[in-house]
C-alpha cells in the first residue's frame, strides 16, 4: 500500500506506523486517520507481525483532530461521516499497540494514546485535552479512558481546565510504561515491542483480550471472560512447548498455533 500521510515500517517483528503530517503537527485529517488504521489492520493481520508501534515525531505525535478540516462542520456531517466512530477501529487491532510519544500529544492525539496498550514517552512528551480552549470536549473517548487510568478529579482538571501532563507526570499517574530520553525513544519503544513480539502470539491476543474485559465489565464477569480465555490456550501447541522447554530448562520456540 502506498499512503500519503502515514509511513509504515517493519523491523523483525514488529510493525511501526509513523504519522507523518509535521507541517500541521501530525493533526489527524481523514486521510490520515484512514490511513492510519489501514495500515495498523493490515499489520494486525500479518502473522510475521507480534505487536504494533505508532509514532510521530520528535515534536508531536499528533495535535489533535484537524482543527481547520473540522472548523465549518454541522453535527449532521460529524455523525454521517463517521468523524468520530471512525477511531473506534482502534479496538478492534488484537495485537498489542505501543504508543512511542514525543512532543505534544493533544486532544484526538492523547485519546489515541489512550487507546494504545502500553506507552513509551520520551522525556519531552506532554499529554492533553485542550478541546475546551476552542469551544468543544473530547469525543474520541477522551473523558472515559482518562477518568478510568488516571481518576477524575486529575481528569477534571485536564478535560475543563487544559491541565498538561509532563511525561513525568504522566508515568506517574499511570498513562506511560516507561519515560525515555528523546533521543532513541523511538528504538527504545521498538525494542519494547520487540520483546513482546517475541511470546507466544495466541496468548499475547487472550492477554489482551481479557485485561480490556477489566475496563469494560463487573469483575464475577471479567474473572469469566479470563477463564474463557485461558481454558483454550491449552489447546495450544504453544502452550505444550512452552511448559516442556520450562521443564528440560531451554528457550520456548513458539510456532504460533
Ligand atoms: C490543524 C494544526 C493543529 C490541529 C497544529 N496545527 N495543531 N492544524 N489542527 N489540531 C498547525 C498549525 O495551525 C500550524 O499551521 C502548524 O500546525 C504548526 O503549529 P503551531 O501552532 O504554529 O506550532 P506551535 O506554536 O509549536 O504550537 C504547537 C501546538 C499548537 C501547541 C501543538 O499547534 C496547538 O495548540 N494545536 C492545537 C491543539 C488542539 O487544540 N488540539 C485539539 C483539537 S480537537 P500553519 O499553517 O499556521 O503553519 C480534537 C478533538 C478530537 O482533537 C475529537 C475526536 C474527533
Amino acid at each position: 500500500m502506498t499512503y500519503t500521510t502515514v509511513l509504515t515500517e517493519t523491523r523483525e517483528r514488529v510493525g511501526i506506523v509513523t504519522l507523518n503530517r509535521p507541517q500541521a503537527m501530525n493533526a489527524f485529517n481523514a486521510t490520515m486517520l484512514g490511513e492510519l488504521f489501514d495500515a495498523m489492520e493490515a499489520f494486525d493481520k500479518d502473522e510475521n507481525i507480534g505487536a504494533l508501534v505508532v509514532t510521530g515525531n520528535e515534536k508531536a505525535f499528533a495535535a489533535g483532530a484537524d482543527i481547520k478540516e473540522m472548523a465549518d462542520a454541522t453535527p449532521f456531517q460529524m455523525i454521517t461521516e463517521a468523524r468520530v466512530d471512525v477511531w473506534d477501529r482502534i479496538r478492534g487491532i488484537k495485537k498489542p499497540v505501543i504508543a512511542a510519544v514525543s512532543g505534544w500529544a493533544l486532544g484526538g492525539g492523547c485519546e489515541f494514546v489512550l487507546s494504545c496498550d502500553m506507552v513509551i514517552a520520551s522525556e519531552s512528551a506532554k499529554f492533553g485535552q485542550p478541546e475546551i480552549t476552542i469551544g468543544i470536549i473530547p469525543g474520541a473517548g477522551g473523558t472515559q479512558r482518562l477518568a478510568r487510568l488516571i481518576g477524575k478529579n486529575l481528569t477534571m482538571e485536564m478535560v475543563i481546565n487544559n491541565r498538561t501532563l509532563s511525561a513525568a507526570e504522566a508515568l506517574q499517574f499511570g498513562l506511560a510504561n516507561r519515560v525515555v530520553p528523546v533521543e532513541g525513544y523511538l528504538d527504545a519503544a521498538v525494542a519494547f515491542a520487540e520483546e513482546i513480539a517475541s511470546r507466544a502470539p495466541m496468548a499475547v491476543r487472550m492477554a489482551k483480550d481479557a485485561v480490556n474485559a477489566a475496563f469494560e465489565t463487573t469483575l464475577t464477569e471479567g474473572l469469566k471472560a479470563e477463564k474463557r480465555n485461558f481454558y483454550p490456550l491449552f489447546s495450544t501447541e504453544d502452550q505444550k512447548e512452552g511448559m516442556q522447554a520450562f521443564i528440560e530448562k531451554r528457550k520456548p520456540n513458539w510456532k504460533g498455533k
